[in-house]
């Protein structure tokens, strides 16, 4: 059950000893690129339990080894989509656990000088209303790129909305309870503030660039 954060009315934070024991890996700087794709991985693996709580199932009747039964299916389109770069890693660990799920990229980065998202690439299924879906990005910083993000879904005819990501800002998480109320944010963490610079206080860095290595 969605239990919301007790300042954040929005945001669930995971506190779960699996997930704060990989995240402690995560943020730590001598973690390489490569263990930390792998933890991201699955970290979003771990989430997604809890965010598809949720969503509709029906009877099936299914033929055991010794009898028939009834069971529970998921029956939902649901389309997971990561914001690239960083939401790339989330999304690969979602799709481990949930194959079924289609994928719509969003192409979106912040500019570094005025911490405006700048949108380079969309490709969404084009139904995108006939089911749940689930943005993708392990940062929430100003909030800025995943704002942008819902208003593109929204635009493209997405109702049903809510937000992965790994490390949340307050800022953020307020930010879009203002112009994205109903979108439920699913965060392992919260964490303090935002620095000067828009970098989350103490996050763990700039997410795209640990990912891949481009630092
Ligand atoms: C990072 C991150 C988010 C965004 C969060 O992406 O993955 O998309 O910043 O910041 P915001 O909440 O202030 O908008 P970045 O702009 O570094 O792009 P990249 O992943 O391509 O490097
Ligand atoms: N984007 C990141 O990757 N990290 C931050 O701390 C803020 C924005």
């Amino acid at each position: 059950m969605f239990s919301a954060h007790p300042d954040h009315s929005n945001l669930m934070v995971f506190e779960h000893p699996l997930i704060e024991h990989k995240l402690s890996y995560i943020r730590d700087r001598d973690t390489s690129f490569r263990p930390f794709r792998a933890l991201l991985s699955q970290i979003a693996g771990l989430m997604v339990f809890e965010v598809t709580r949720s969503f509709p199932s029906v009877d099936v009747e299914v033929a055991t080894p010794l009898e028939r039964t009834r069971c529970r299916r998921i029956d939902a389109l649901i389309t997971v989509v990561p914001i690239l770069r960083a939401g790339l890693g989330m999304a690969e660990g979602i799709l481990e656990v949930m194959p079924e799920a289609r994928v719509g990229h969003l192409g979106i980065y912040r500019d570094e000088g005025t911490l405006e998202p700048v949108t380079y690439l969309k490709r969404l299924p084009r139904d995108l209303g006939a089911g749940p879906v689930i943005l993708v990005d392990p940062m929430l910083a100003t909030g800025g790129s995943a704002v942008a993000a819902l208003a593109i879904l929204r635009g493209s005819g997405a109702s049903d909305l809510r937000m992965i990501c790994l490390v949340a800002s307050p800022e953020g998480v307020e930010r879009m309870r203002r112009e994205h109320p109903d979108v439920r944010i699913y965060a392992a963490a919260l964490d303090r503030r935002l620095n000067e610079r828009g970098y989350i206080l103490p996050g763990l860095g700039d997410a795209g660039d640990r990912m891949y290595g481009t630092v």
